[in-house]
């Protein structure tokens, strides 16, 4: 840490008080310029009556100029008011007054893209957390509810379009060719929903009709030239609308709503009320250049964010250490959202999948924290995976632990306290106990204390009683801060499979002490039991199977998710066990195996999913030190000697699933397609030149960006000539296409070839590289540090230094970004000691920076 510039502050939850004053009414005037904005606020305030009298304000504000400050219409002498680089502050105050603020700032110098920036050539806003206070002084604070009318005043021709949340009141011309817009938005919104967009956009337009028959117009906004591809985000839209009607009676409250596509956006997108922000990625779709997974992310990020409208816009949040409150009830929301369009089972094995990679790990390591953080210093970084998908695990055991209709009931109950208000996570909670009266009183450990417990089960079966015995264990181990855990309550689905019959039990248990025993009778045979079926708890489930009881969840469990975990277990073992030994494939795996491939039953979809390998990261995650190399090599043999083993079945089975007609996007068709490409993967491994061939020609021949992208990435990780020449074709067929060249970038990024490294490098210094674009910084950086573990983990540590390097270019730019790309070196104690090191050297690095952004600082300085 530079010794010139001081701490950074920490912020904890324990010390939250209500705001000193409340902020009714803000009319905000933005006179957008080419090179300074004007912002004039003007605030009706009085002191909070709920709290103690205090005379002074502060308010926040950044990265701007002030020009005036009047109160009730006087202006004050600069000696009147104290301004620092993050606070102006007032005294001798009277108990209701009017504030009027000018500020200038600069738009198109922000480059970290929050607050109100340029790219594009359109201006647009981002608050969330703390970007309100970059645009005007004010109580940059979710508890702060204000009623927002907007003016925004820019040049006609090159910002036709002028937009903020609510309703269009009034507009006109004025002259120098300048118009102004004005919008009123009838909701009391804290101001990190605040948001504005200015540029010469087109946009669709449709509507819904409520079950109540309000008509709401719905539009989506992109630049000219895409605006053919926002029709799949608009029937998203109407799909998210009806369902939350129908599962939650929730419907819009607002008579039109904004969707807007922004290229340069740090996040995925956001919820401000009425004009959900959205990068382009999560918008945009055609078949020539979206895959499945691209269709499906749009479903369900418009989904979350519409559904925020409820779920964090009408019940806010008090206070920042209660984001969960609105991301892991709205992440959760979006979830089963996802899985009632599309596959339960599928959606529900890649939620699974994804978080025991990045939750587990985060979980593991010295930035773990509970969903309800007690401290941070930069609130930004924590819209983590243990905020969002712990969150929304946590709310999925609520559910369960629940059931549907109690769970309803809590949720009309928590809108009836709440509609309005900003609150916390234990009013949410409190209303499920009202509601349903079951004691959730131990439960609500799962919102303070941090780490991922771990069940050991273990059995015993009485032949002559017919009794079954399940006896589970828990165990979570320390996190920061918190070196002692109390037992969680647990609920643990299960099934107990009876080897001979088809009959099975299924119960979920309430796992509450840290040793328990479930009796079961009259069971007539030893049963094999199948644990934390559909993914019931965010925990680490250890139970000693045998392989052929694994082969037997894998063809009998009626589960998808259990059925699919006892793959993955036998796979892991297999992989794990091949490290240094000569490996047979067992007779029982490749039997199973081969079942899965003739399988005519059972969702393509799902069938892929159990015919891949667990990742390498997921091999690693279980490791106690990762061996990027050994794993990659061990899962690379068992890969080819599977295809070897089955060539004819993935061969017939690719075939077979090779389609005719022209794309559509469809849960079954997009099955169809990822079944067919697993097969190809694996044939891929044969390293046969004739499947090469097949490969290039799926490539070529395709007329859709998913069967296109699969075959580009098995060429991509595969040492053979073709793979150059698609890439090279595909950069010419797509250069004008920012989403699909993000795409090309990707896939060299995650390539498992030696070379990589130097093609990063290469990478880097292409003229399509722009650090400050944020999905060409994910697509290539992010891309290669998560996803590419052996060569991002090359021993000679150039890996770490590319990233060390970039991370410092970045602490300048968009610190944002940057502290999300940091967040890769913190798991270094993971490693052997020589890469240790490397990455340490990294942290330091980065430590010793002068002028180091606060997101930055806070992450260094936690992984040291
Ligand atoms: N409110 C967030 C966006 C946000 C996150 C703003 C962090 C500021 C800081 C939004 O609702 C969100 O959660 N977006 C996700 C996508 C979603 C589908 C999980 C995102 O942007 O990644
Ligand atoms: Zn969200």
């Amino acid at each position: 840490m530079n010794p010139n510039s001081s701490k950074p502050e920490t912020k904890y939850r324990k010390d939250y008080t209500p705001p000193s004053h409340l902020i009714d009414n803000i009319d905000l005037y933005i006179e957008l310029g080419e090179t300074i904005t004007h912002v004039t606020s003007q605030m009706q305030m009085r002191m909070n009556p709920e709290t103690e009298k205090t005379d002074a304000l502060i308010l926040n504000g950044a990265d701007q100029t002030l020009q005036s400050v009047k109160l009730n219409n006087e202006l004050l002498k600069t000696n009147q008011y104290v301004l620092d680089s993050e606070h102006l502050t007032l005294k001798n105050l009277p108990d209701s007054f009017t504030l009027e603020i000018k500020s200038d700032i600069k738009p198109q110098k922000n480059t970290s893209l929050m607050g109100l920036y340029k790219s594009n050539d359109l201006f647009c806003t981002q608050c969330e957390a703390e970007g309100f206070r970059k645009i005007t002084y004010f109580l940059d604070r979710p508890d702060v509810l204000s009623h927002f009318t907007t003016t925004i005043t820019a040049d006609k021709k090159r910002y036709p379009i002028l937009l903020s949340n609510g309703n269009l009141i009034d507009s006109g011309n004025l002259s120098d060719g300048l118009h102004w817009m004005k919008w009123e938005d009838p909701f009391l919104k804290p101001c990190y929903l605040f948001a504005m967009v200015a540029g010469d956009l087109d946009y669709i337009e449709d509507y819904y009709e409520t079950q109540s028959h309000r008509k709401i117009t719905l539009r989506i906004f992109a630049l000219k030239k895409d605006i053919d591809q926002c029709q799949y985000a608009m029937s998203s839209l109407k799909k998210a609308m009806q369902w939350d009607e129908e599962k939650f009676g929730l419907a819009c409250d607002l008579d039109t709503f904004m969707i807007v596509a922004m290229p340069d956006f740090n996040m995925g997108a956001m919820e401000n009320k009425g004009l959900n922000i959205f990068n382009t990625k999560y918008v945009f779709a055609k078949p020539n250049t979206a895959t499945d997974l691209n269709y499906r992310n749009i479903d369900s990020v418009v989904g979350h964010e519409y559904f925020h409208n409820w779920t964090g816009n009408r019940v806010t949040c008090r206070d920042w250490f209660q984001i969960s409150l609105k991301e892991g009830l709205t992440r959760f929301r979006d979830q089963i959202f996802s899985e009632d369009i599309g596959s339960k089972a599928v959606d529900r094995i890649c939620e699974a999948q994804s978080f025991r990679t990045i939750q587990f790990s985060e979980d593991a390591g010295p930035l773990a924290h509970p969903i309800r953080p007690e401290s941070y210093v930069e609130i930004n970084n924590f819209y983590t995976a243990t905020v969002y998908e712990k969150g929304a695990e946590v709310i999925r055991m609520i559910y369960t632990l629940l059931g549907q209709e109690n769970f309803r009931k809590g949720m009309d109950l928590y809108f009836e306290r709440h509609d309005g208000c900003a609150v916390t996570c234990d009013d949410f909670v409190q209303a499920m106990e009202d509601a349903s009266n079951i004691d959730l009183s131990q439960f609500r450990l799962w919102y303070s204390q941090a780490g991922t417990p771990e069940l050991s089960v273990s059995d015993r079966y009485d032949a002559e009683k017919k009794c079954y015995t399940l006896t589970v264990k828990q165990y979570c181990p320390p996190t920061p801060n918190q070196p002692e855990k109390l037992p969680m309550f647990i609920p643990l689905s299960i099934g107990l499979l009876n080897p001979k019959s088809n009959n099975e039990i299924s119960q979920t248990l309430h796992i509450k002490q840290e040793k328990e025993t479930f009796t079961f009778d009259n069971i007539p045979h030893k049963p094999i039991p199948s644990l934390l079926r559909n993914f019931s708890a965010p925990i680490k489930l250890k139970y000693d199977y045998a392989d052929k009881d694994l082969a037997f969840l894998m063809a009998h469990d009626s589960d998808p998710f259990a059925r699919w975990e006892a793959g993955q277990v036998y796979a892991k073992k297999i992989i794990l066990g091949a490290e240094n030994s000569s490996f047979t494939a067992p007779s029982d795996f490749i039997s199973a195996l081969k079942a899965i491939l003739s399988d005519k039953n059972t969702d393509k979809h799902l069938l892929a999913q159990m015919l891949t390998l667990p990742s390498e990261i997921y091999l690693g995650e279980t490791m106690d030190v990762i061996d990027v190399d050994a794993i990659h090599h061990a899962r690379q043999f068992v890969k080819k000697t599977l295809a070897e083993k089955l060539t004819s079945d993935f061969t017939s089975l690719y075939e077979d699933n090779a389609s005719q007609k022209p794309y559509h996007y469809s849960t079954k068709e997009m099955g169809q397609r990822a079944l067919k490409n697993t097969c190809l993967d694996y044939l891929m491994a044969l390293e046969d030149e004739s499947i090469y061939d097949l490969c290039l020609a799926q490539f070529n021949q395709t007329d859709n960006m998913t069967d296109k992208f699969a075959a580009l990435t098995y060429l991509a990780n595969t040492d053979c000539p073709h793979a150059d020449e698609a890439l090279a074709t595909f950069y010419q067929d797509y250069k004008n296409d920012p989403l699909v060249i993000d795409k090309w970038f990707q896939v060299q990024a995650e390539s498992n070839l030696p070379d990589t490294i130097n093609r990063m490098q290469v990478l880097l210094n292409h003229p399509d590289f722009d650090i400050k674009q944020p999905n060409r910084v994910y697509a290539s950086l992010w891309a290669f540090s998560k996803n590419n573990p052996t060569n991002f983990h090359i021993i000679t540590g150039e890996g770490y230094r590319l990233l060390g390097k970039q991370i410092l270019r970045l602490n300048k730019i968009n610190p944002h970004v940057a502290a999300r790309l940091l967040k890769t070196f913190v798991n270094w104690r993971r490693f052997n000691t020589e890469r240790q090191n490397l990455i340490c050297e990294q942290l330091d690095r980065i430590l010793n920076e002068p002028n180091l952004a606060k997101d930055l600082y806070e992450i260094a300085s936690k992984a040291l």
